[in-house]
């Protein structure tokens, strides 16, 4: 797809279809207003006739114009102009796309980015665009021998005035290089257990890393963990045929002397729970348990396409989850990187056994911040459905960073307490601590056990099990949470 920003006039851009807005008060965004003038009120005509009544989400596709320089019109209802919010706007754009993605059409002009949005400027409506369209228009296609039908699609002006072009070329290679990086994100987790596994994941590092300049790459084999002590995330993988990696981007965008922010990824190639075997039925879900780790290759690649100003580390410690002979087994001790000891209670905590490890390995950086990603507890689905990631942390003003990113991205979190009275529940008779903390508040004390070996930097916790792939006849991953930690990588560059 083609991405481009358009200021000329609508009656001289060149292209197959024009994207304009109407809201259920029968107002016409400033672009409906043009093309209603040009179509002798066409527009007007169809809302006075209730063929179009403007609610969100509403589409009229308009195929012939008679006596007029555009070949088509597409009219989005955006609902009740007081009631106008940023997830609205989403919502009016994808009804947008998913009509476009299945029609004929090759080439199309927006002009939504005009639409008002209290607090967002072209910059944000533009990525906005971007990112939404390219969600929608992602299909997946490697392992099917027979393809979908191509989508007909090829080129989107995005139009704005003359002086906002600016801004909204910004907002476009964010939105472009936002896109891209989802989209890895969910080709990586789409693709099954037995072709994306740990070595695989480090052979997409090695792509990113030749891409860039600016990213040096470290892959940790399982010796060089033996080497470090990291029993934790060992214990884990030698219940698998596939060695474990722990991949280590290393992206440099600002000077030596600015600390960096680490982020971590759960890379859970495959989760079967071990020993505590999981249930049959939905485990082929479980080849998602590694999108915290797609995440985190994803946003650094994006983050290196766009040159952000920032120093960032990404580590991504990835292994298979499996039932063997020599796999954990319930009541095994395990000694971490640490030197805390562990009790395996229940081997299907094992995402906790990978990042505590890769939490104490992350000091060697003095990070500003740290940051894990983790598909890690099916009760933060409970808590939280597939709306909200759930966030935790050692540190407010880190969480409230995180919150509002997500609220400028659309990509919900909501935060959840860590409070001491729950790490009760960590208590061991045989080590420091248990990996699990029973039924009650599985989310807190999963968080409540990773800080326990993130106690000497700032540190939050995102917890994408019920936001990083959907369930059902739309079973596929989302690409979540990238456009929220790329929004607070943006934020923490201007700031
Ligand atoms: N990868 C799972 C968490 C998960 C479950 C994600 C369902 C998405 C959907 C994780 O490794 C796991 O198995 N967690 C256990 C923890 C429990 C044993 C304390 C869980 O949530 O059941
Ligand atoms: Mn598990
Ligand atoms: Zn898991």
């Amino acid at each position: 797809m083609d991405y481009s920003i358009e200021s000329q006039s609508l009656d001289k851009l060149q292209t197959h279809c024009v994207v304009v807005g109407i809201y259920t008060n029968q107002q016409l965004t400033p672009s409906a207003l043009v093309v209603d003038s040009m179509t002798h009120q066409l527009i007007s005509n169809l809302i006075e006739r209730g063929d179009i009544k403007g609610k969100n989400g509403e589409i009229l596709l308009i195929n012939v114009v008679p006596d007029c320089q555009l070949e088509r019109i597409l009219i989005v209802g955006l609902g009740e102009i007081e009631k106008f919010s940023t997830k609205l706007y989403r919502k009016a754009l994808a009804a947008v796309i998913k009509n476009l993605k299945t029609s004929q059409i090759q080439s199309v002009a927006c002009t939504l980015a005009e639409v008002e949005l209290a607090g967002q400027d072209w910059q944000w409506k533009t990525r906005q665009i971007v990112e939404v369209f390219s969600d929608i228009l992602y299909q997946y296609s490697q392992t099917k021998s027979i393809k979908p039908p191509a989508i007909a699609l090829q080129k989107l002006q995005i139009v704005v005035p003359e002086k906002e072009k600016k801004r909204a070329a910004s907002g476009l290679s964010q939105g472009v290089a936002i896109a891209e990086a989802m989209n890895l994100t969910k080709l990586l987790a789409d693709l099954p257990g037995n072709m994306c596994t740990p070595s695989y994941l480090a052979q997409q590092a090695v792509k990113i890393a030749e891409s860039s300049a600016k990213i040096k790459l470290d892959v940790l084999e399982e010796s060089d963990m033996q080497r470090l002590g990291m029993g934790a995330l060992l214990s884990v993988s030698r219940g698998s045929r596939q060695p474990a990696k722990l991949i280590c981007l290393n992206y440099q965008g600002a000077s030596d002397h600015s600390k960096p922010i680490v982020l971590i990824g759960k890379g859970l190639t495959f989760d079967a729970g071990g020993i505590s075997l999981k249930p049959s039925s939905g485990m082929d879900e479980m080849k998602y348990d590694m999108c915290g780790g797609a995440t985190v290759l994803s946003v650094l690649q994006a983050a290196a396409q766009l040159q952000l100003p920032l120093n960032i580390i990404g580590l991504v410690p990835s292994s298979e989850n499996m039932p063997d002979g020599d796999a954990n087994k319930p009541g095994d001790i395990l000694t971490s990187m640490s030197g805390k000891t562990i009790e395996v209670l229940n081997t299907d905590a094992e995402g906790r056994l990978l990042l505590c490890d890769t939490l104490t390995y992350a000091e060697r950086f003095t990070p500003d911040v740290v940051i894990d990603l983790a598909t890690l507890t099916g009760a933060c689905l409970v808590a939280l459905g597939r709306v909200a990631s759930g966030l935790l942390g050692n540190d407010d003003v880190l969480c409230n960073d995180l919150l509002a990113a997500s609220e400028t991205a659309c990509d919900s979190a909501w935060r959840l307490p860590l409070w001491e009275e729950y790490q009760e529940q960590l208590k061991s008779n045989f080590a420091d601590l248990a990996n699990v903390g029973g039924r009650d508040a599985g989310t807190i004390t999963a968080a409540c056990f990773l800080a326990r070996f993130a106690e000497d930097y700032r540190w939050a916790h995102l917890d994408i099990a019920g936001t990083a792939w959907r369930t059902g006849t739309h079973k596929g991953a989302t690409g979540r949470p990238v456009a929220l930690l790329m929004q607070y990588l943006f934020n923490r560059a201007d700031g």
